[in-house]
This record gives structure tokens, sequence and C-alpha cells, in this order.
């Protein structure tokens, strides 16, 4: 039997505090050259605005392919490993909360990227995340949000345990506890390299793509396209991830 243990605080700022310091480290493997492309491309010249952007492992190359790029962070210790990195400096980040706090400007692109729309506690507040989305677009901007489809088959008798990476150097696999009435996880990332071991707590309230649109349909934002990944091949129903892409609904 697994026991539930106590709940973890869902505050903006907790992912950050226990994984900062080993996240770019831990998620080098993850190239963001796809990515960076596809949004690119969709920014048409920006400027773009990331809700938390972390250390920057999307924004810094988007900066770098002369997109000027602005971010969310509820984590200073996420913001710090930013700062600490060429270009950082040249990004204006708020530390708050996605749902609510402003960043000034019009964008032609927010980005949510990574999952991160779980990281919020519960449906109000991804709707709120949406509406703030929305809030920071121009005319005909768009809202990316890239995040998994729940499985919940993956899990036996509400546990499941799996590799998420396998490498001679590293071991990175994830426990987690399903609780379905509420469509939330407890997870934890175990991390095995010679330095030792680290746990990286994240809790999800998971959402399947159907209500991620009927949220954008609630801010003012249509579905332009949903995609399998950032190789932009057709979503469909062996897919396990989705990048959506959602546009304001008053653009021509
Ligand atoms: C999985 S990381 C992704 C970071 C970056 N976007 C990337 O793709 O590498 C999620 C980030 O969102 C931040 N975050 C989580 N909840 C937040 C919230 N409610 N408001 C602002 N930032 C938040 C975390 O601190 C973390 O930096």
């Amino acid at each position: 039997m697994v026991v539930r243990e106590a709940e973890l605080s869902f505050d903006a700022s907790a992912y950050g505090r226990y994984v900062a310091d080993v996240y770019d480290e831990t998620y080098a493997y993850l190239t963001p050259d796809s990515a960076v492309q596809v949004l690119a491309e969709l920014a048409e010249g920006g400027p773009v605005c990331e809700f938390g952007i972390g250390t920057g492992r999307l924004a810094l190359p988007l900066v770098e392919r002369g997109l000027t790029v602005a971010g969310i962070e509820g984590s200073s210790d996420m913001v710090a490993g930013l700062r600490s990195k060429a270009g950082g400096d040249r990004i204006d980040v708020a530390v708050g909360d996605f749902t609510h706090t402003r960043v000034p400007g019009d964008f032609a692109l927010v980005l949510l990227a990574f999952n991160t729309v779980f990281a919020l506690p519960d449906q109000a507040a991804q709707v709120a995340c949406f509406r703030n989305a929305a809030a920071h677009l121009r005319p005909g901007g768009r809202f990316v949000v890239e995040a998994w489809v729940p499985d919940p088959a993956a899990f036996r008798n509400g546990s499941a345990l799996r590799p998420v990476r396998v490498a001679e150097d590293e071991v990175l696999l994830e426990a987690a506890l399903l609780h379905p009435a509420e469509q939330r996880m407890t997870t934890t990332k175990v991390r095995l390299t010679a330095g030792g071991v680290h746990l990286l707590p994240a809790n999800h309230r998971y959402a399947w793509p159907a209500e991620l649109d009927l949220m954008a349909e609630l801010a003012g934002l249509r579905r332009e396209h949903r995609w399998a990944g950032w190789t932009r091949l057709p979503f469909g129903d062996d897919s396990r991830e989705h990048v959506s892409v959602y546009r304001r609904a008053d653009s021509a």
C-alpha cells in the first residue's frame, strides 16, 4: 500500500526552492532547438513574454535570435540562475505568480512551456492564468501551451514509478501518486548521479487538452493549432503531449 504523504505547497516559489540548483543539469538533455524554431515563427518578430521563465532554457535562445523577451517567474532562485547566464540581464523579469502578475507591454506571444500550466493548484487558478495570458497579448497575439496528456491508465492502484532518463552517468526516475477526484498528481523525481541523490518534488493539477481549450474560450482565445510536440506532427490518439497555440479571438 502506498501512503499518501502530506501535500506539498503549491505556492509559486515552491518548485524553485527544491529544484533551482540542479535544474539546468537535470534537463540539459532537452534540446530546445525545435521549440525555439516554432516559437520564433509564431512570434512573428515578437515581443515574447514567458510565464514561468525559469532559468531561461527557451527564453535565452529566443533572445539570441533577436527577439525581445520578458518573463514572469515565481522563484527568485530560478531568476538568479537566469541572471547568471550570458544575455540573462537583457530579459525583464517580474517575480510573481503568473495567474495575476503583469509585465508592461503588448506581446505577440505568451509562452507557458514544459507542463507548467499544471503547476497551478486548481481549475480556477488555471483559468486565471489563461485570462492573464490574454491580457498580455496584442490583437492577433498567440498563447502557446506545452503540456502532457493525462494518462491515469499508467497508474496501478494510484501510484506509478517510471524511468524518465537512463544514462551511464545519471538515472532520473519519477515516483507519482494520483488523486483522480481532484485531477491532481503528487510527484517527486529522483535524480541519481555520482554526485549524490537529488529529490525534485512537483505538484500537478492536470487537465485534458479539451479542458484547456475551454479555459482559452473563457479568456477570449481560440485554438489555432494543436501539435503532438514541437516537431509539429499531428496530434492524435497516441499523443502523450501537445503543443497548443491559442489566438486572441479578436484577431483578423
Ligand atoms: C518546469 S519549470 C519550466 C521553466 C522554463 N519555462 C523551461 O521551459 O525550462 C516551471 C517554472 O515555472 C515557475 N512557476 C511555477 N508556478 C508558477 C507560478 N504560479 N507563477 C510563476 N512562476 C511559476 C517555476 O518556478 C519554474 O521556474
